[in-house]
């Protein structure tokens, strides 16, 4: 592995692996080997964040790094530098760059042109270091995929339902995505994903029926909050007591989070699962500890 630029790239095996080393960090955290000692990760974001920024770099700290946190506003490609040329600077400096910005083509360059491990922490496309974090939280609540089904509701073509779409595909795991008719998987995504585990449906209780894990995320990412007319597409989208009654007994609910209460989730189900849903908040730590030791350069 010499980047983390989607889940669409991953491997079984490498999902696999870093989760094994997820967990392993998780365990023994306090006594991690300083793999970044003398190393500057840098975190260029155009988007906001909370869990993805912290999360990066307290682990970068913790693994004996020195995040360097740089917002578009702060350098020069806010002002229109070409990404190619960030990269290339950027590439004779630091050791490593971790990237939230909108264009999936943007991550491409910039490992292209810096030369540097580069990890996508958000595109418009997909949210590879989230999905990790969830499937390590599945790991630990329900032992494992195998056998399970899981049910999205809400956007059926944002950055989490691809990379949700990609883990299922490689997994083998049951995915039910439930989406608005305007917002699903376009029939050629559909053809290239080829995944007959994978269905789609404008109904949530459909998809809802039987399954182990209930994930949901913002009706609006980010970037699309005037698009208030999108919004209205999601009445009856909402996870709560209601649709939770057809899941299977002993399902849980994850929320990549920021919530929005009364809109994608009800306050009831957030705070019924949130033990469930801060577990993954903080796996996000865990899982990308494990990414940067697997993208390390001596
Ligand atoms: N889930 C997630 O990526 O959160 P932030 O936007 O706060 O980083
Ligand atoms: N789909 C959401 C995910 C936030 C973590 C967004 O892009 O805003």
């Amino acid at each position: 592995m010499q980047h983390l630029l989607s889940i669409e790239q991953l491997s079984a095996r490498e999902i696999q692996r870093l989760l094994e080393s997820a967990a392993h960090l998780k365990l023994q955290r306090g006594r991690d080997g300083q793999v970044l000692a003398g190393q500057t990760w840098a975190l260029i974001f155009t988007k906001s964040s909370t869990r993805t920024r912290v999360s990066f770099e307290v682990g970068i700290r913790e693994l004996g790094g020195f995040p360097m946190f740089l917002s578009k506003n702060d350098i020069q490609l806010g002002r229109g530098e070409p990404i190619k040329d960030t990269a290339r600077v950027l590439g004779r400096m630091v050791h490593g760059v971790i990237i939230r910005t909108f264009a999936q083509q943007d991550v491409v360059d910039f490992a292209e042109y810096s030369k540097l491990p580069t990890i996508n922490a958000l595109t418009d496309d997909e949210h590879p270091c989230q999905i990790l974090a969830d499937l390590l939280t599945i790991q630990e609540k329900l032992g494992g995929w195998e056998g399970k089904k899981v049910a999205f509701i809400g956007d059926g073509f944002s950055n989490m339902t691809i990379s949700w779409m990609w883990a299922a595909k490689h997994l083998g795991f049951e995915l039910a995505v439930a989406a608005p008719a305007t917002c699903q998987p376009p029939a050629d995504f559909l053809a290239k994903l080829a995944a007959p585990n994978v269905s789609i449906t404008t109904d949530p209780a459909v998809a809802a029926k039987g399954a182990h894990v209930i994930n949901t995320d913002v009706w609006l990412s980010m970037g699309q909050e005037d698009q208030k007319e999108k919004e209205l597409e999601f009445a009856g989208f909402q996870v709560n007591a209601e649709l939770l009654a057809h899941a299977a007994p002993g399902h849980i609910v994850l929320h990549c989070l920021p919530a929005y209460r009364g809109k994608e989730i009800s306050e009831e189900v957030l705070e019924l699962h949130a033990g469930t849903i801060f577990q993954q908040a903080e796996n996000r730590l865990h899982a990308q500890k494990a990414v940067l030791v697997a993208l390390a350069r001596k």
